[in-house]
């Protein structure tokens, strides 16, 4: 950690965004699909491709997880305690916790009936999600131009 708090080493940085990505676009696409295919019709080939995609989903989303969890030894605690782009980092960290959270409840309804509705918050947080995420990189960036001024720098 510098001054500035801790940056993120290539490779976590490209691997989280690769997983983000695949999560974002594998949800978005299960819903777009969902107002396409024709809920009666199995032999429809979509039918197949929106399990696939769930299925995708599902898996990289732990991985995302994994890498959240590696992350928030030095990043998140590091740049919290810089007073780092800490509004952003929180309401993404807090989506991020309520996605697992809701995800797993998915898998696990503590009431059949309830997971419309545990769907429904779910798909919200991950819109939400696709929106903070590049904000906070935008933030980050920002930070970055602030911290490479000349009269910056230590
Ligand atoms: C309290 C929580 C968090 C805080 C305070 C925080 C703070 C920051 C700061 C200050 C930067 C700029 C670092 C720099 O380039 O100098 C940054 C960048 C970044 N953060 Fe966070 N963050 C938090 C949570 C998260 C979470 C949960 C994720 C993962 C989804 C994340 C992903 C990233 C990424 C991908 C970058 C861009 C790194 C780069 O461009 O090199 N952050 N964050
Ligand atoms: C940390 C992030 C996330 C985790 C851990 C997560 C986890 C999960 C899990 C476990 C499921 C159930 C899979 C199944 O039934 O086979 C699911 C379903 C789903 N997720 Fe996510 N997810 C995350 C982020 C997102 C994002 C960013 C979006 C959208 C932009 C999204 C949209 C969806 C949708 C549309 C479903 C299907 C809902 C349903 O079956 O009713 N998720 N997610």
């Amino acid at each position: 950690m510098n001054t500035w708090g801790v940056r993120l080493s290539p490779f976590s940085r490209n691997t989280l965004l690769l997983c983000s990505l695949i999560v974002i676009t594998s949800g978005v696409v299960w819903m777009v699909l969902g107002w396409l295919v024709d809920a009666q019709d199995y032999s429809d080939p979509l039918h197949t491709l929106r399990h696939r995609m769930l299925v995708l989903h599902g898996i990289v989303a732990y991985v995302l997880v994994w890498m959240a969890g590696r992350l928030s030894n030095l990043h998140q605690q590091g740049n919290w305690r810089a007073h780092r782009n800490r509004r952003n980092g929180l309401l993404l960290t807090a989506v991020l916790a309520l996605l697992a959270v809701s995800g797993l409840c998915l898998y696990y309804p503590p009431h059949e009936d309830w997971r419309e509705t545990i769907s429904q918050l779910h798909q919200g947080l991950g819109i939400a999600l696709a929106l903070l995420l590049p904000l906070h990189l935008l933030a980050a960036r920002a930070l970055r131009r602030i911290s490479s001024r000349p009269d910056n720098a230590r």
